[in-house]
């Protein structure tokens, strides 16, 4: 996708519209894909959940946000960040200059974890198989991790949130962005300013 100012530049020329030619086919491969585990009984989170949320948005996107697992909301509707969360979380890709419907929004564990616990070691283990083929399809400039849970499902180790935040690691080819969990944000309403900074940051980064 293009940046907003190389759109404005084209406006400014008198060009606008323009066809894209793109790789098609990644709505399908997310479909086999989520067809192939709608029924995983992997771990024990299947046994309460209503169902398997899978990811949710634009295949073609150049950034990936990463949560951690369902909420109870999430769970009922089948939809990742639709809850409390969720909502503060559209109001800051807004307020930064995303639009939900333009990223991909999905979860380090697909199944809600019992009270909103956090999800273990295992769980996470046995679950990061789904959201490294969802990475796979979608090959994302920028994967976004949101919270701890996520940096130790993408990064496959844990570091401290404080000390990664605003950052970018490599995780192979793929550029990781770290910033906080929106649910952490709802506890601590003064971390939101820096939040929407980091949205911001990586906004620009696109
Ligand atoms: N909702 C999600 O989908 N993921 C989270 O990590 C939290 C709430």
């Amino acid at each position: 996708m293009w940046s907003d100012n190389f759109l404005k530049i084209l406006r400014e020329l008198g060009i606008e519209e323009i066809y894209v030619e793109r790789e098609e086919g990644r709505e399908e491969l997310l479909r086999e894909l989520y067809n192939s585990f709608k029924d995983c009984k992997a771990c024990p989170l299947h046994k309460n959940r209503t169902q398997v949320v899978f990811g949710d948005g634009n295949p073609y996107s150049e950034v990936v946000f990463v949560g951690e697992a369902p909420g109870e909301e999430e769970d009922k509707q089948g939809k990742p960040f639709v809850g409390r969360a969720g909502k503060l979380l559209n109001e800051a890709l807004k307020e930064a200059g995303f639009k939900r419907e333009e990223v991909f929004i999905t979860n380090v564990c697909k199944c809600r974890p019992p009270g909103n616990r956090k999800p273990n070691r295992v769980e996470i283990l046995t679950c990061i198989k789904y959201l490294n083929k969802e990475l796979e399809v979608i090959k994302p400039k920028f994967i976004c991790c949101l919270g701890s849970t996520a940096v130790e499902g993408v990064l496959g180790r844990s570091y401290s949130i404080t000390k990664v935040r605003g950052k970018v690691l490599k995780r192979k080819e793929q550029r990781v962005f770290i910033t906080y969990h929106p649910s952490y944000v709802l506890r601590n309403p003064r971390e939101y300013e820096t939040f929407l900074t980091d949205l911001k940051t990586l906004k620009r980064m696109l």
